[in-house]
């Protein structure tokens, strides 16, 4: 059979035809002789309007009947009206029930988060998490056009492997036929020995970490998109960096307009996610950490949070008292601001209780340590775009990095964290090329030789110096739309306390 009807996205393209659409019912309203029907189809929403006049009775049964998320498919003329959610409407001349929904368990009313983590199956159905989405599909979209119109061949390392990349505490092990075996961290390492093969090449696939961080910042199973190039070195590796961070920032603003709107992300500070970002070293950052800047900017934050919780109370007050006399269907966006009041409210209590800490953290940071995730937002607060910090002392690096020729204390390798508090999203290096000194390394960080000899075959035969990085798409997502946590950026979300539904 042919396909029978059309998507609600291209109703423009029908205007003044009869078409049929297919969907879910999101809401519904009726008001004498009128059922107002607000369709769901993943493409978008419409309203579709029965009127008793006109439909048959079985038509004027099923607007009746259907209950939020019931299946529908409605036939009618399509009509433009600005108005509307989508800019048209359907003119309903017959419906059928696809299928009659349950008493749904998402209502407008208030959800607790755990609630709505244990209905993840049905949350997606949102218009929020549609927005979130979409716009998760847009980045994978671009990241694959950026590497591809640049030559890169996209490749696929191994999720089951023998190798530690990132250090064994993070490992999933599993018995694969009696012998140990562990979800990748990174694939990275098979990524070095597609790229002696093929020049440039990327992997976009799932990795595992055992995090016992329970942040915001950290699921145990994240999507990271990894290139690796030959004869690349550690700038050449930033300005890939960077070219392709201003790339789906751009692409994301240009092909989700509606949705980043639906999210409400203010646009000023992605707007600025232009090149050249500002790069940083390690040193550097350490004395921006210390400097008296970074002190007034701590309390300057502490003065402005106590401002800003005072006017949501104010806000929140007023918003109640609204409510009160609001229409029924009224009452959804008082509904909405509401949630999102509680939810900066309880931010704003959790910054109070972190932003002297972190002043603390900052003002007797250590050279030589590893930052903290309070300590690359307080760097990000300098600039006004992402920056990119480089050249790491090594000991607390990965064994593969190169050291830096004019310093052994350091490695060559490069973090960019992105603005708004959403830190550390990129990920990568220079490698090291000498077999002897790999050899060493792996040795100095506990790691089993024999699982590495065919990585240390990529330094005896025709070695060169390579470079790449590790994106998070969920924290590249997540800063892209403005989200509070992680989880919402990925359709099921695996955290350390989650692995339902
Ligand atoms: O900095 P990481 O650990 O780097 C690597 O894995 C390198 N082998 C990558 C490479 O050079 N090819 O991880 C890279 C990125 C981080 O910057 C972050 O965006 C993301 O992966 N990431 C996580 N995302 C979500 N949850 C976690 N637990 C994450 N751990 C890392
Ligand atoms: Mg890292």
């Amino acid at each position: 059979m042919p396909i029978d009807f059309v998507s609600i996205d291209s109703l423009a393209r029908h205007e003044g035809a009869t078409v049929t659409v297919k969907g879910w019912l999101y809401n519904k309203r009726g008001s004498k002789g009128l059922w107002f029907l607000i369709l769901r189809d993943g493409s978008g929403l419409a309203q579709c309007v029965v009127s008793q006049e006109s439909a048959d009775a079985a038509t004027w049964e099923v607007a009746e009947a259907c209950t939020q998320e019931s299946a529908l498919s409605l036939t009618g003329t399509v009509r433009r009206d600005e108005r509307q959610v989508g800019g048209y409407e359907v003119q309903v001349t017959s419906a059928t029930l696809v299928s009659l929904a349950e008493e749904y368990p998402i209502t407008p009313k208030e959800h607790g988060i755990e609630f709505l983590m244990n209905q993840r199956h049905l949350w997606l159905r949102s218009r929020r998490q549609w927005a979130i989405m979409r716009v998760r599909n847009r980045v994978i979209y671009s990241i694959h056009q950026f590497f591809q119109e640049r030559g890169f061949v996209q490749m696929d390392a191994p999720i089951l492997t023998g190798n530690a990349v990132e250090g064994t505490s993070t490992l999933f092990a599993i018995d694969y036929f009696g012998r140990p075996a562990y979800l990748t961290q990174s694939g990275q390492l098979h990524g070095e020995a597609m790229a002696m093969a093929m020049g440039k090449i990327y992997t976009f696939g799932p990795t595992f970490r055992a995090e016992k961080s329970k942040t915001r910042r950290h699921l145990t199973e994240f999507w990271m998109i990894e290139p690796e190039m030959a004869f690349y070195d550690l700038d050449m590796n930033m300005e890939v960096a960077e070219a392709m961070l201003v790339r789906l920032v751009t692409d994301a603003m240009e092909h989700c307009a509606e949705e980043l709107a639906i999210l409400e992300r203010d646009l000023e500070p992605l707007k600025r996610v232009q090149g050249p970002f500002p790069r940083v070293t390690y040193d550097e950052a350490v004395e921006i950490l210390h400097s008296d800047e970074t002190a007034r900017m701590m309390d300057e934050k502490i003065e402005g949070l106590k401002v800003e919780e005072a006017s949501l109370r104010a806000e929140l007050e007023a918003n109640r008292k609204a409510y009160g006399q609001a229409k029924k269907h009224e009452k959804r966006q008082y509904d909405a601001r509401e949630i999102a009041i509680n939810q900066r409210l309880a931010d704003i209590e959790e910054e109070n209780r972190y932003l002297p800490k972190w002043k603390e953290s900052a003002r007797t940071f250590e050279w030589g340590n590893d930052f903290g995730g309070s300590d690359e937002t307080v760097v990000t607060w300098h600039f006004d775009r992402p920056v990119i910090v480089h050249r790491f002392p090594h000991h607390f690096k990965a064994f593969y990095m190169k050291r830096d020729p004019e310093d052994d204390r350091l490695a060559l390798g490069m973090d960019v964290l992105a603005p708004e508090g959403y830190g550390e999203i990129i990920g990568g290096g220079e490698r090291a090329t000498d077999l002897a000194f790999l050899k060493a390394q792996v040795e100095a960080h506990g790691l089993p030789e024999e699982v590495f000899s065919w990585y240390f075959d990529l330094r005896r035969f025709g070695s060169v110096p390579h470079s790449g990085f590790g994106m998070g798409l969920e924290r590249t997502v997540s800063w892209i739309c403005g989200l509070h946590h992680l989880r919402e950026a990925i359709p099921f979300p695996r955290l350390i306390d989650r692995i339902y539904p």
